[in-house]
């Protein structure tokens, strides 16, 4: 079967700098993998190339047999919205909009109604086991709060791909293991994943391949 997300030999140069030298890696429908390494070694700018935020200087990337790499700035937004959701270490929430507001607005962004983008964040939260936290805004919420409204707001749009960076990086350990079991229920419903994270046993929980990166290249890999 064609691979979810295909990398051919992508190069990112800041400069200098090859935060990316060169990789090459797929990603098949209902995997999920795990990217470790040491700062600096390319993981962020890997999601950015594969999340469209960020273009590569050479090389492809090819997600669900289109080359975003090819696409024109509308048409990448476009992907973005659709097709990825995100996950940020420090959650990103609006923090003058109540929980309910900030997973709906990734749906009305897209120009879903009030009310459909209503009952599907919802739904979500309710998934999620913090439906009675809709009316709270970000900053009362603890740390595990936060991000599985941030894991809300990713999958609003039903996203092919979920995309997490350091998402247990800002918690501590009881949270991060919540957000972790979160993470794996999420992939056991079929949901590819793909998580940077420095938490060897988030590493090992979640993912069914992890991914060493050193020096913006791919040193090892294991599958299990
Ligand atoms: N926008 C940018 N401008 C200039 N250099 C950048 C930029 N983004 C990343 N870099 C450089 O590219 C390299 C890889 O950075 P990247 O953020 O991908 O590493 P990382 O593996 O995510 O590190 P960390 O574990 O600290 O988050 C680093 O040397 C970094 O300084
Ligand atoms: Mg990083």
């Amino acid at each position: 079967m064609e691979p979810m997300v295909q990398l051919m030999d992508v190069r990112k140069e800041y400069g200098e700098t090859a935060a990316l030298a060169g990789v090459t890696l797929d990603i098949q429908a209902g995997q999920a993998v795990a990217v470790m390494g040491p700062s600096g070694s390319g993981k962020s700018t890997l999601l950015n190339m594969i999340a469209g935020l960020d273009r590569p200087t050479s090389g492809t990337v090819v997600v669900r047999g289109e080359d975003i790499t090819a696409m024109g700035e509308a048409e990448l937004a476009r992907y973005r919205r659709r097709r990825i959701g995100m996950v940020f270490q420090f959650f990103n929430l609006l923090d003058d909009l109540p929980v309910l507001e900030n997973v709906m607005l990734a749906a009305q962004l897209l120009g879903t109604s009030r009310k459909q983008a209503q009952s599907r964040a919802l739904e979500l939260l309710d998934e999620l086991g913090i439906a009675d936290r809709r009316n709270a805004y970000p900053v009362v919420l603890s740390g595990g709060e936060r991000q599985r409204v941030g894991v809300a707001r990713a999958l609003m749009n039903r996203p092919a791909l979920l995309l997490a960076d350091e998402p247990t990086g800002a918690l501590d350990s009881r949270a991060g293991e919540q957000v972790m079991d979160l993470l794996l229920d999420l992939n056991q419903i079929g949901q590819t994943l793909l998580i940077v994270t420095h938490d060897e046993r988030l590493a090992t929980r979640v993912a069914d391949r992890v991914v060493a990166f050193e020096d913006g290249r791919v040193a090892a890999e294991v599958t299990r």
